[in-house]
């Protein structure tokens, strides 16, 4: 596979995607371009020469200063002119401003969906996550795209696009972010060192560990597949959701590959007698694995990346197990079974947790970079391990195996997300492209963002954070807290007290996680019964299903097995190794 660029694993420099295609967007709203479901309602237009300051100066597309709050849409006309659609907003006017029957969506029209997801294991996730539902913030169905500024039937079928809350900032507006800040954006680099590198490491206040870093960024793999050679708009990932893509591939050729078509079951190797993922040597899958791993150590996974890290790879092979433990539940059950039932029915007990089944967005990928996460080093089994000896190193896995890896990961802590200076050297260049990609995308102002999820926009950098040496220099860099970017905001913002970020990324990371699960048919009664699962005892693993029963009933021993460090001595002298499993 020397194709299968390693660029996860290079030093320095992972492939730059901006030098690849980047897609040049083409999103002025013309009279006559497509705005086939934009129905006006009632509108006044406005002449631009009132927004475009000193009369004489060149006429502004009117769009650029976003003038339509609450999600309303800028569409432009003739000679400078724009209207605004507030239909289905909720909010009225030349503007789309509040009136006093705004009506906002409560919390309680979720309670069955809280109902559920108290009963999954993913509960600890989201939860950090996730803190209220405030509204429908997420369009369904999906709205733009890094190409299309304006709803099109290209951009509503085309599902290699990633989706776009909001649609980029035109072409052809006075500055980079619309018309506020500086002609030319800070240097990505300068944003980077200054603001992002870690000095010294500063854990999550809320104890997060790196269990729950590798499950996030496990779980969210499946999703989140940037179709790198098509460009940074686009994913691989064509489900859009919660398809366990990352374990049986996104493709239906990779699935047969991965496939033991005996059972249901996939194939695995036996190191000492325990089950582990195949090598490539007995599937001959995709894998981005840099060229000086023995063909022995390459592992072969539903997703071509999680050889990066042992975290992802012990993640596999927990799934690998259950999926497979499944299979053997289920032809106890039904030993007339043929191997696709077997198999079939098998996926959809590991698929079924709460579903992200909206069309995925470029901003809920870009949100995710959690990058800050990782720590330092990572401490397994009394072994300090750095970034060289962790990376790509599939042999800690075998060698260590799952129980003292669970172990390690849920004891070490994890890097406090928000608040800046906490994203390890080795990760920079990862951080650098996710701006540099955003700008060639056209992502519009934190702001902007911070005003489509019901927030207040900051109105000045102090207000933005505590740090005054930060706030003097994201000033001089940006020249307005208007023109401040989404991932800088994101990741610079005041974290709230003692915890892990800070208020943009909780109320925006929340909507995007959960939205889906309102339109997901695993969810509706369809679906959701246990016939579904092949008759009570799979739906009993379905609805039994936690953290802990994963790793428990797939390892010899039970570790310490937890999204949090231990908090006390109760926590950590819990669960010492035992047969009893
Ligand atoms: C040592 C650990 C990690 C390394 C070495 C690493 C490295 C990388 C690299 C090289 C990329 C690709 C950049 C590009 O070409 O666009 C990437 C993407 C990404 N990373 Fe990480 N990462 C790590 C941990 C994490 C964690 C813990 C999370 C979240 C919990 C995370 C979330 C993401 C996301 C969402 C993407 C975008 C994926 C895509 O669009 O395909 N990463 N990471
Ligand atoms: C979730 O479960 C816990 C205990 O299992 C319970 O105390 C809590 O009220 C539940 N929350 C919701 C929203 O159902
Ligand atoms: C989606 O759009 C891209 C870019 O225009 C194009 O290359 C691709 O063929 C389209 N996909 C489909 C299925 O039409
Ligand atoms: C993998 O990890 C083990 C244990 O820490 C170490 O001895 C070995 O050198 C590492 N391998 C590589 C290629 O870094």
């Amino acid at each position: 596979m020397p194709s299968s660029t390693p660029h996860l694993a290079s030093e320095g420099d992972p492939e730059n995607p901006s030098v690849r295609r980047a897609q040049r967007t083409r999103v002025t709203v013309r009279a006559g371009a497509p705005v086939a479901y934009i129905r006006v309602v009632l509108l006044l237009l406005l002449d631009v020469s009132l927004l475009a300051g000193a009369s004489g100066s060149p006429v502004v597309n009117p769009c650029c200063h976003y003038p339509c709050q609450n999600s309303g849409m800028c569409v432009r006309y003739a000679a400078g002119r724009f209207e605004c659609d507030c239909t289905g907003t909720g909010f009225y006017g030349d503007n789309c401003t509040p009136s006093p029957d705004t009506v906002h969506y409560l919390l309680t029209h979720f309670h069955w969906l809280w109902e559920l997801i108290n009963t999954s294991f993913l509960r600890d996730v989201l939860m950090r996550v996730v803190l209220t539902v405030r509204s429908n913030f997420i369009p369904s169905p999906p709205t733009f795209n890094s190409k299309y500024g304006y709803l099109s039937w290209e951009s509503y079928s085309n599902l290699s696009y990633y989706t776009r809350l909001l649609p980029p900032v035109p072409e052809d507006c006075p500055t980079p972010m619309g018309t506020k800040g500086k002609a030319v954006l800070p240097d990505p680099a300068v944003l980077v060192e200054r603001f992002l590198i870690r000095k010294t490491f500063r854990p999550d206040p809320q104890g997060a560990n790196l269990m729950f870093a590798f499950f996030a960024q496990h779980f969210t793999h499946q999703f989140f597949k940037t179709h790198h050679r098509m460009g940074p708009g686009f994913t691989r990932a064509l489900s859009h959701g919660v398809d366990a893509g990352h374990i049986y591939g996104d493709n239906l050729e990779r699935q047969l590959q991965l496939r033991l078509h005996q059972d249901g079951k996939l194939k695995y190797q036996l190191v000492k007698g325990e089950m582990f993922p195949p090598t490539t040597k007995q599937v001959p899958v995709t894998m981005s694995y840099p060229d000086s791993i023995p063909d022995h150590q390459r592992l072969a996974l539903g997703q071509e990346v999680f050889g990066l890290l042992p975290g992802l790879a012990l993640y596999s092979t927990l799934w690998l197990r259950e999926h497979n433990r499944a299979c053997d539940i289920l032809r106890a059950e039904h030993p007339s079974w043929d191997d696709e039932q077997l198999f079939q029915t098998a996926r959809l007990i590991i698929i079924v947790r709460p579903d992200y089944s909206n069309r995925i967005s470029l901003e809920f990928n870009h949100l995710y970079h959690w990058h800050p996460l990782m720590p330092d080093s990572f401490l397994v089994d009394g072994q300090d391990v750095d970034y060289p000896h962790f990376l790509f190193n599939t042999s800690l896995l075998l060698h260590f195996g799952v129980e003292k890896l669970v172990d390690a990961f849920s004891r070490q802590e994890a890097g406090q997300i928000g608040g800046g200076w906490n994203v390890h050297r080795r990760l920079q260049k990862v951080v650098e492209l996710v701006i540099k990609e955003s700008r060639d995308l056209r992502v519009q102002p934190f702001n902007e963002y911070r005003k489509k999820f019901e927030l207040k926009p900051y109105k000045s950098f102090y207000e933005f954070t505590d740090d005054q040496e930060m706030a003097r220099q994201l000033e001089e860099l940006y020249g307005d807290i208007d023109a401040l970017e989404f991932y800088p905001g994101l990741l610079l913002e005041r974290t709230r007290h003692n915890a892990i970020f800070g208020e943009s990324m909780v109320e925006m990371g929340a909507p995007f996680s959960l939205k889906g699960l309102l339109g997901n048919p695993i969810c509706s009664p369809v679906y959701w019964k246990p016939s579904t699962f092949g008759g009570a005892a799979g739906f009993d693993l379905v609805n039994s299903a936690t953290l802990e029963r994963l790793v428990c009933l797939n390892s010899r021993w039970c570790p310490y097995v937890s999204f949090h460090v231990p908090r006390n001595e109760r926590d950590r002298r819990r669960r010492e190794p035992t047969t009893e499993l």
